[in-house]
């Protein structure tokens, strides 16, 4: 496995639209292996493909440590609730701020298999399977974010 470089915001590469991903290869099955550590160097709970400059439909979410989401071509194909709540992203390093997402999101994809799968999840799972794949579309929470938290008030949250 290697680490990869993380892109950060301002860069052009956030803000493309990804493409789909026809065939899981030997590359694909490599890249999922390097985004999980170079999330977990980063201590983040999702990375989508975009943030280490690859235009494809992937993204990986691990808000337990040790359950590992894997999701190729992923599609949200059901939602309920809402939830307000504070967000950061490995591409904005110490901004956070407070956005609405749905409480229970089920999210449709293809894990490494090629196998489709549907994973459902609620609170900060639901919310981080929003944010990495807003990132397949070049979405980014500040994008949806109702306001920023200042430095002050995220020191008092942690
Ligand atoms: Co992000």
């Amino acid at each position: 496995m290697a680490k990869l470089t993380i892109v950060k915001e301002g860069d052009d590469t956030l803000r493309k639209v990804c493409r789909p991903v026809t065939e899981i290869t030997p590359k694909i099955e490599r890249l999922l292996d390097d985004m999980l550590q170079t999330m977990h160097e980063a201590e983040g709970v999702g990375l989508a493909a975009p943030q280490v400059g690859i235009l494809r439909r992937i993204a990986i979410v691990e808000t337990e440590p040790g359950t590992v989401y894997e999701l190729i071509n992923p599609e949200i194909i059901f939602t309920e609730g809402e939830q307000i709540g504070s967000e950061g992203c490995l591409s904005s390093p110490g901004d956070y701020g407070i956005v609405t997402r749905p409480m229970t999101v089920t999210v449709r994809a293809m894990n490494r298999k090629g196998e489709t799968v549907c994973y459902t999840g609620s609170e900060l799972l639901a919310r981080a399977f929003c944010h990495e794949i807003d990132h397949l579309d070049g979405v980014l929470f500040k994008d949806k974010a109702s306001r920023m938290l200042p430095a002050e008030e995220i020191r008092r949250r942690k």
